[in-house]
């Protein structure tokens, strides 16, 4: 397996007036290229604070103030990784969408209700495929009905070279208003809204023609999901975060999207970054998991041993708070609340609600060890 992104004693605090509340505590992990790896925790353990830290979109007062966060692009080739928290603000523009996409819990808030789903799909594909599509529209052209007026030919390949080169060139802009050339323009428009309706289609909507033509309100929250879906896709990133994608829709829609999520895993995404408070959306996506535990990475491992053998007390304490099917007895809760981040408690921080505390836990800090099977586990009591 090859490393897709680690991070290393990642450290952000917000400082806000009632004091500094330390939402990552040094979180460490990696997650490799090919697998859907799970976060999971309570609401307030740092899920979200995490994945904004590692694409670098924390919000005010917050601030990422230790650590790294490296992003391995190439699978074959380790020496192209790096740290993000070292590049520029330019970097991670391009990189944001582009290599990384994101989809989040509203998709509402990335939807324009003025826009057509049609356009907003297919400015995606025209913002970070345009290079790829002129380059198909340039190979077409032998064919097409220029071949009789072979100076315009040359005219407009060299055109599409340009384009090909610096899509967003000013000479281009300037040429595109020839006539002759808007054709060009509208081709590449066709090719962007031809693309989109595949990605729809792939998607299990049908009729996609007919959803590219509709308004954001026309649609219901399931659809939007899945259009916000379609628009990460369209710039083929290599992974794909979604921070509670799923935890506003109801459950068949939530298995639908599931469901189609594991099917695009073979064909349209390589690695998806799952972060979720629901243990059983876990156990349907993920290959491997790891459990937060109010800022602090707890546990990390296959999603198989999570479930069949967890280590931490959090672990088990999460997995006794999800209803079975043949179960016996009470459905547990999990006893008390995430602590303040301002003060949180010395030591192992679930030690105030860990039946197994010690004295070393109210003192020292656990760290991630292995205890086999590429199974990690911080807790002073395994
Ligand atoms: N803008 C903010 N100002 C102050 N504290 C914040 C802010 N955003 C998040 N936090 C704190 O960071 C911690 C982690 O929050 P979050 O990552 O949103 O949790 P999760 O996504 O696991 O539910 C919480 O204690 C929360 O109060
Ligand atoms: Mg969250």
């Amino acid at each position: 397996m090859a490393k897709l992104l680690e991070t290393i004693d990642l450290v952000t605090n917000f400082h806000t007036y009632e004091g500094i509340v330390n939402a990552l505590n040094k979180v460490s992990l990696f997650a490799d290229h090919g697998v859907t790896f799970g976060l999971v925790g309570e609401s307030g353990c740092g899920k979200s604070v995490f994945v904004r830290s590692v694409m670098r979109i924390v919000q005010e007062p917050g601030m990422i103030e230790g650590g790294k966060v490296i992003l391995f692009p190439d699978k074959k080739e380790t020496k192209t990784a790096v740290n993000l928290l070292d590049q520029s603000e330019a970097y991670m523009e391009s990189l944001r969408g582009d290599l990384i996409s994101m989809i989040f819990q509203e998709p509402n808030a990335a939807l324009n209700p003025i826009m057509s789903i049609g356009e907003q799909v297919a400015e995606s594909f025209l913002f970070h495929r345009k290079q790829e599509m002129c380059r198909k529209i340039a190979e077409e052209l032998d064919s097409s009905e220029c071949r009789t007026i072979p100076l315009l030919r040359h005219f407009q390949k060299s055109v599409y070279q340009i384009a090909e080169k610096n899509p967003d060139a000013f000479v281009l802009k300037l040429l595109s208003r020839i006539p002759v050339l808007k054709r060009w323009e509208k081709r590449l428009i066709q090719e962007a809204m031809d693309r989109s309706a595949e990605i729809i289609g792939k998607l299990g909507i049908p009729n996609p023609e007919d959803i590219l033509r509709s308004y954001p309100h026309n649609l219901s929250g399931g659809m939007k999901q899945r259009i916000v879906i379609a628009i990460a896709l369209a710039c083929s990133p290599i992974l794909l975060i979604a921070d509670e994608a799923t935890s506003n829709l109801d459950v068949t829609i939530q298995a639908q999207i599931l469901e189609m999520l594991r099917q695009l895993k073979h064909t349209e995404i390589s690695s998806i970054l799952f972060i979720t408070h629901d243990l059983g959306v876990v156990a349907e996506i993920c290959d491997r998991v790891g459990v937060m535990y109010a800022g602090n990475l707890c546990e990390v491992a296959d999603v198989r041993d999570i479930f069949r053998s967890p280590r931490h007390p959090y672990t088990y304490a999460l997995l006794s708070s999800v209803p079975r099917l043949f179960q016996e007895g009470e459905l547990q809760s999990i006893e008390g609340s995430v602590p303040n981040l301002i003060s949180p408690p010395s030591g192992c921080r679930f030690h105030p609600r860990c039946p197994r505390a010690g004295d070393i836990c109210r003192e020292k800090l656990p760290e991630l060890e292995e205890v086999g099977n590429n199974h990690y586990v911080a807790c002073w009591k395994i």
